[in-house]
């Protein structure tokens, strides 16, 4: 008898743990976790989120020159798989002449062609900013 009263023992400990702790989840415990995990940028919309990153990290909007050094030069500089050199503007224009000008190809740009990643790999890119990044790497 003495046995069994020590075996119930240990589980009425536990649900006593397990009441005290369930009594310090307040309300705003329960709101903070119910908060959604993210927020959803809409295109075309304002988003806090991003701005916030962009302004920590650069302290305004983005140059056609840091777009390229960050997202295009890797394939656009050495110009490997093919990708026009910067800087060859008969390259450049010779893709242009032939799709429309430099609005068919930026739309190239943007939905990707080949071995070129859409927007090149710069997913938050703006079309003209990818269009001055264009502009800046083809001499048009
Ligand atoms: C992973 C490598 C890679 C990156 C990064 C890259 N490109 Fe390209 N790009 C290519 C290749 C390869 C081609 C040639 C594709 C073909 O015609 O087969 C190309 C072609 C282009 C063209 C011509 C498209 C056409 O219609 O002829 C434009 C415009 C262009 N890139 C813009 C950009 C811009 C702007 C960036 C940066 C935001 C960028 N690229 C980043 C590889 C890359």
């Amino acid at each position: 008898m003495n046995l069994m009263k020590k075996m119930l023992a240990v589980p009425a400990a536990v649900l006593a743990l397990w009441a005290v702790t369930a009594q310090a989840t307040t309300d705003e415990a329960i709101a903070e976790r119910l908060k959604p995990v993210g927020e959803v940028c809409v295109m075309g919309q304002e988003c806090k989120g991003v701005g916030t990153v962009a302004a920590s990290a650069g302290g305004g909007a983005r140059t056609p020159d840091d777009i390229i050094a960050k997202h295009c030069g890797a394939c656009h500089t050495p110009g490997i798989l093919g990708a026009p050199k910067i800087g060859d503007t008969a390259a450049w224009k010779e893709r242009a002449d032939s799709q429309g000008g430099l609005d068919g190809i930026l739309a190239k740009a943007i939905s990707g062609i080949n071995a070129m990643p859409p927007k090149g790999t710069c997913a938050d890119c703006s079309d003209d900013e990818l269009r001055a990044a264009i502009q800046k790497m083809s001499g048009l």
